[in-house]
C-alpha cells in the first residue's frame, strides 16, 4: 500500500482545490474498506459545498460523493470485498470518506463491486444518481421496490408518471429504477429534445416531451389513457418551481402525487390537493432495506438490469481534470456525467 494519499482539499468557501499530501490512512474499522481512488465522478452539489458552503459546517473540507477504484485494505469484519476488487462506493464529503483523493476510506454496506466490462469512468458515476433515484421512489412516492432485499413490498404502484428532467443524472437513474419497480408503468419524462431518443431508446421511458414546448401539458396529457393525465410526477431537477403549469399534468381523480428532490433552494410549493414529498439521498436511512441498496445495485449490473444512466464526458486527470470538471458544472451540463481520472 502507498504511505501517501493526496487531498484535493477546499481551504474554504470559494476557493479553488489544493492539492494536498498526507499520510494514507492507517487505521480500518472493522466494517470499513479503504479504496484506491481511479475515477471521481462530479455532482452538482459539489459545486454548491465548494461554492456556497452548502451544508458545510467546517473547512477545509474534502469534497466528493462519486467514484470508483480498487479495494487496497479491509476491515477484519469486512466479509464480501477482497483486496484488489474493483469497486464503486457512495462517498461522504467531509475527511477520509469523501471520493476527491486517492484513497478513500467508506463502509462497506457503501461499497458495490463492478462487473469486469465496466470501466473505473463509467461506474465512477453510478452512486449518488441511483441512490437518490432509489429514495424518489421508495419515500418520494412510497413505491415497493422488489429489487431491493428487505426493501417495501407493499404501497403506491403508479400507473403512469412524468419525470421532469429526464436527461439529468437523477431523472435518466430513476427512469431505469421504475422500469424495474413498476414493469408496466408508462414512464414519461421531459428533456431538450437532443435527449429524446436516448431517453427512450437507452432508457427505456414511453414517450418524452420538450420541456419548453408551449403545449407541454396537453401533450403528457395525451399520452395517458383518456388524456386523464399523468399518476405522479418526479421532479429530479426542481423544474416545478419555475414551470408550475406541470401541476396540470396530473391527473385531477388520481392520487395526484409530486416527488421533488432538494435542490438546496426552497421547497416548491405545490397546488392544493397536490401531495408532495420532498426526498434527498440523505434520507436514505429512513427507507425500508435501506441498508442493501449497494448490494442490489451489484446484483443489477451483474444481470444486466441497470446500464450506464448517462455518457460519461472525460475531464482529463489529477487536478487540472477536477477543477475543468468543476468549472463545467458551474455552467450547467445537459445528459452527461462529468468524471476525472486519479
Ligand atoms: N438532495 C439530494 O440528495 C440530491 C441528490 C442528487 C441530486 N440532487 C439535485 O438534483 C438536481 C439534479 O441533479 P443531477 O445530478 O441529476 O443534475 P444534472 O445531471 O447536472 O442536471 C442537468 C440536466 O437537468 C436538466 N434540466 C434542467 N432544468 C430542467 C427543466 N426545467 N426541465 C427538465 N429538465 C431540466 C437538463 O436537461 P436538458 O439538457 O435536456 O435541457 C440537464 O440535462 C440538482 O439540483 C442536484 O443538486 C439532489
Amino acid at each position: 500500500m502507498a504511505s501517501q494519499n493526496t487531498k484535493y482539499l477546499v481551504p474554504g468557501q470559494g476557493s479553488p482545490l489544493a492539492p494536498t499530501i498526507t499520510a494514507n490512512p492507517t487505521t480500518i474499522e472493522p466494517t470499513e474498506v479503504l479504496i484506491r481512488m481511479e475515477a471521481i465522478a462530479i455532482n452538482p452539489a459539489d459545486c454548491k459545498m465548494i461554492d456556497q458552503g452548502h451544508r458545510i459546517t467546517s473547512w477545509p473540507l474534502v469534497p466528493g460523493l462519486d467514484g470508483a477504484g480498487v479495494v487496497e485494505a479491509i476491515g477484519d469484519r469486512v466479509k464480501n470485498f477482497r483486496l484488489g476488487d474493483k469497486v464503486l462506493a457512495l462517498f461522504t464529503p467531509g475527511d477520509r470518506s469523501a471520493s476527491y483523493q486517492k484513497f478513500a476510506v467508506v463502509q462497506e454496506r457503501a461499497v458495490a463491486k463492478i462487473p469486469t466490462t465496466w470501466s473505473f469512468e463509467d461506474a465512477a458515476t453510478l452512486g449518488v444518481c441511483y441512490m437518490t433515484g432509489i429514495v424518489a421512489l421508495g419515500i418520494g412516492l412510497s413505491t415497493p421496490l422488489p429489487f431491493l432485499e428487505d426493501g417495501p413490498t407493499t404501497g403506491f404502484t403508479p400507473s403512469s408518471v412524468l419525470v421532469l428532467g429526464g436527461s439529468s443524472a437523477l431523472g435518466a437513474a430513476t427512469i431505469q429504477l421504475l422500469r424495474l419497480a413498476v414493469p408496466n408503468c408508462k414512464i414519461l419524462a421531459t428533456s431538450s429534445p437532443k435527449h429524446h431518443s436516448y431517453i427512450t431508446n437507452a432508457l427505456g421511458a414511453n414517450g418524452v416531451f420538450d420541456r419548453n414546448s408551449p403545449s407541454l401539458v396537453m401533450d403528457v396529457k395525451s399520452a395517458t389513457p383518456e388524456s386523464s393525465g399523468v399518476d405522479a410526477i418526479i421532479d429530479a431537477v426542481g423544474a416545478g418551481g419555475a414551470q408550475s403549469h406541470v401541476f396540470e399534468t396530473l391527473d385531477p381523480n388520481g392520487s395526484k402525487r409530486y416527488a421533488q428532490v432538494w435542490t438546496g433552494d426552497d421547497e416548491i410549493e405545490v397546488p392544493s390537493g397536490v401531495n408532495s414529498v420532498l426526498f434527498r439521498g440523505r434520507d436514505l436511512p429512513n427507507l425500508q432495506g435501506g441498508e442493501n441498496i449497494m448490494r442490489a445495485l451489484q446484483s443489477l449490473l451483474e444481470d444486466g438490469k441497470y446500464k450506464l444512466p448517462l455518457p460519461v464526458h472525460k475531464m482529463g486527470h489529477g487536478i487540472d481534470g477536477l477543477e475543468n470538471g468543476l468549472e463545467l458544472m458551474r455552467k450547467g451540463v445537459s445528459g452527461e456525467k462529468l468524471v476525472v481520472l486519479i
